[in-house]
């Protein structure tokens, strides 16, 4: 069974998301995907906010989403895009996909809310070819010792409230680790205000299957 059922979250997110989009999330989903061709992997796909932004040189998107309410707008979304999009149950940890079969893996604010990150990260590896890319857009744990804390803090409910999302994951460093090279990333604040925000910190980067 890959259903994983979070359903104020998944009638919370999309609005919160949109709100994030303006704010520049689309932004940053678009550069996510710059230059991204052949056949791509998409890991948590919600509801599908990235499927806009894939390019004409992509030639397939398999797009997994364990969510069904998410899942279903997922569906939607993939039949208003241009770029073929197939959306299907399946969880990160656990990919019913053959080895080396996809160009491109995408991880758009997701490692934050799977279980197991190190083994998502294993299998995403496994089924990219070799020289394929992982492309990701995450948040991660801060650099000071003060951010650290406040994470750490946040992170006894954030779960709770967000889908299982925690804020305070070394997923920039577990990428590193996991078989890839990283080829380039930026980190930043995201979303820009002075409230204080667990899940400010992000990176966005594209990394190479070794
Ligand atoms: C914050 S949302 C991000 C959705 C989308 N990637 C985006 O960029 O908007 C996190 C997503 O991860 C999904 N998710 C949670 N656990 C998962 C798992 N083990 N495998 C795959 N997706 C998972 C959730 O259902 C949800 O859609």
């Amino acid at each position: 069974m890959t259903d994983l059922r979070h359903p104020i979250f998944a009638r919370l997110y999309p609005r919160l998301d949109a709100a994030s989009a303006k704010a520049g999330g689309d932004a940053y989903r678009a550069e996510l995907l710059d230059g991204t061709s052949g056949r791509v992997l998409e890991v948590g796909a919600g509801y599908g906010a990235n499927f806009p932004h894939y390019p004409a040189t992509v030639t397939e998107v398999v797009a997994l989403e364990p969510e069904p309410r998410l899942r279903a707008m997922a569906t939607h979304a993939a039949g208003r895009v241009s770029v073929p999009v197939s959306v299907r149950p399946g969880l990160a940890e656990s990919l019913d996909l053959d080895d080396a079969s996809f160009d491109v893996a995408v991880a758009s604010l997701v490692l934050c809310s799977v279980s197991d990150p190190v083994r998502a990260l294993s299998e995403m590896r496994r089924v990219l070819r070799p020289g394929g890319e992982l492309r990701y857009y995450e948040h991660v744990r801060g650099r000071t010792a003060r951010k650290i804390r406040f994470q750490r803090c946040a992170d006894l409910a954030w779960p709770l409230i967000a889908g299982g999302c925690h804020v305070s994951r070394r997923t920039d460093e577990w990428i590193a680790g996991s078989g890839f090279t990283v080829r380039a990333e930026r980190r930043f604040e995201f979303p820009p205000g002075r409230l204080p925000n667990p899940a400010s910190p992000h990176v966005i980067g594209v990394a190479v299957r070794d």
